[in-house]
């Protein structure tokens, strides 16, 4: 990660921050939350202003926000504070990734893309704990930052050995660029019997 990604998104969240605290939270989110765990720990990883983590907070489950960005984080602080949910934020670079395994009941990975979670998902999920994933697959059309797209059944397959609830790619036309845009959206539970 460079430093110019943090200051992108400060920037963007400086600027735009109302927009993103206002934006709905993922719509994959909302058709599970109800299933999910009331109590335990979340990870909201890469969050920005914490909109879907805040989501999980108020269904009661301790959440933790990570993101480059300490301006995102800040709104999704004082957005939990004004509801008095617990919500605990910290700087973090995603692209080295380190967790204690079997920490978190529930992990979101919401428009965002770091190879190197994959394996740091798997372990530090707990025994029966969701992850919920949803990010950009690439496209004929992607010609920018390429990494940060998935191939097609790359996210599949990265959690085939999964309980899988729900595994869709869909393409819809993008609103402000007419643009179709492809998203690989993954509900899965770790078994019991994988470390
Ligand atoms: C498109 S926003 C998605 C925010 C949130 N997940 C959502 O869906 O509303 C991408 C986020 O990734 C964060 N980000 C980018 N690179 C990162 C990295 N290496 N480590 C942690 N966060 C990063 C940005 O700061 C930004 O908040």
């Amino acid at each position: 990660m460079s430093e110019d990604v943090a200051t992108k998104w400060n920037g963007r969240y400086s600027a735009e921050g109302v927009q993103w605290q206002t934006s709905p939270p993922r719509d994959l989110l909302l058709s599970f939350v109800d299933r999910l765990p009331a109590s335990g720990l979340a990870l909201d990883a890469a969050a920005g202003v914490g909109v879907n983590g805040l989501v999980l907070a108020r269904r009661g489950l301790h959440v933790v926000c990570l993101d480059v960005s300490e301006v995102g984080l800040r709104l999704a602080r004082e957005q939990a504070r004004r509801e008095n949910l617990w919500l605990e934020t910290a700087v973090y670079d995603l692209s080295h990734p380190w967790f204690p395994p079997a920490c978190f009941d529930v992990i979101l990975n919401f428009r965002f893309l770091e190879r190197a979670t994959f394996p740091m998902y798997r372990r530090a999920l707990k025994p029966g704990g969701w992850l919920l994933f949803e990010t950009f697959v690439r496209t004929p059309e992607t010609h920018t930052d390429v990494d940060f797209y998935l191939l097609s059944g790359e996210l599949s397959a990265a959690f085939a050995d999964f309980d899988v609830l729900h595994d869709e790619e869909l393409t819809r036309v993008n609103g402000r660029s007419g643009q179709p845009k492809s998203t690989a959206q993954l509900v899965a539970r770790k078994p019991g019997d994988l470390d």
